[in-house]
């Protein structure tokens, strides 16, 4: 895995248009900005359990090198988490937190909600709110969620018209970003710690529970490839997906090898 080092760029002062703003929640210090290019750059010079919040982004990253629209109205949120340099948690993190996210919009009486492998959270067929775990320091882990709340996403890119849904569509009242932003950071301190003390078995057969539909899905690996195609059975205690093809034989695929999960039905 790669430690990213693009934090001079993007910390340009003249890109932020405010200063942040410092408050702090159950352990957590948060810098809450007007606009930034990324809150998961800015966090990235930050300590653990420090997080960034901005009203915008300019340059909201998603995974796999894909821009993520930030309009005003959504949830743009980094957290920093201590995190040893250690592969196999990498693997398995942004599961671990969508796992806490999950459980969170449950309650909050989102229904039909669920966990597309490796890090998007959908309802039917439409993405609310997606994950994008980045290291920047051998010790730390940001962990970025972006929650499309109030904003409509599809003002920006049509094509998201489709494809994205956004809280306020869903339950009657959404909470306040505020309330949103204790709310989620206390679902990713949870499931860190949940993965610190026990480890990543029970949470992944916690989300092999939620999975009960076998859903046919197409997965990008290198660029000039062909897809490869099978029925995803859910996952490994290491995170990766287990694909079923054809022939029945079952291959896992870790995250890192695979830039685009589709599904088929
Ligand atoms: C994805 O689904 O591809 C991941 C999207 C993650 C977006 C969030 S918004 C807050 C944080 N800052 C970023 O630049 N990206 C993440």
């Amino acid at each position: 895995m790669k430690i990213i080092d693009d934090l001079p760029h993007d910390l340009d002062p003249k890109a932020l248009t405010c200063k942040g703003e410092l408050s702090y929640s159950e352990n957590w210090c948060i810098h809450l900005y007007e606009q930034v290019p990324s809150t998961n750059a800015l966090a990235g010079h930050l300590p653990a359990w420090h997080a960034v919040r901005a009203r915008t982004q300019t340059a909201g990253r998603g995974r796999a090198g894909h821009s993520w629209v930030s309009n005003l109205g959504g949830l743009w949120l980094s957290a920093v988490v201590p995190c040893p340099s250690d592969e196999a948690v990498w693997a398995y993190l942004p599961l671990a937190v969508g796992w806490g996210l999950l459980r969170s919009l449950r309650k909050m009486g989102v229904h039909g909600a669920r966990l597309r492998w490796p890090n998007d959270l959908m309802v039917g067929r439409k993405k609310l709110a997606g994950i994008l775990v980045e290291r920047f320091t051998p010790e730390t882990i940001v962990v970025g969620v972006g929650v499309n709340v109030l904003n409509y996403p599809s003002a920006i890119d049509g094509t998201l018209t489709a494809t994205s849904t956004r809280l306020a569509d869903l339950i009657e009242q959404p909470e306040s970003l505020t309330e949103l932003t204790i709310r989620f950071l206390r679902a990713i301190r949870s499931a860190h710690d949940e993965l610190w003390a026990h480890g990543f078995s029970p949470i992944a057969d916690e989300l092999n529970a939620t999975w009960t539909e076998r859903k046919s899905v197409q997965l990008l690996t290198e660029p000039d490839a062909s897809p490869i195609v099978g029925e995803f059975v859910g996952i490994d205690d290491c995170g990766a997906l287990r694909l079923k093809r054809s022939t029945g034989v079952i291959e896992a695929f870790d995250a890192a090898r695979v830039s685009l999960l589709t599904e088929c039905n």
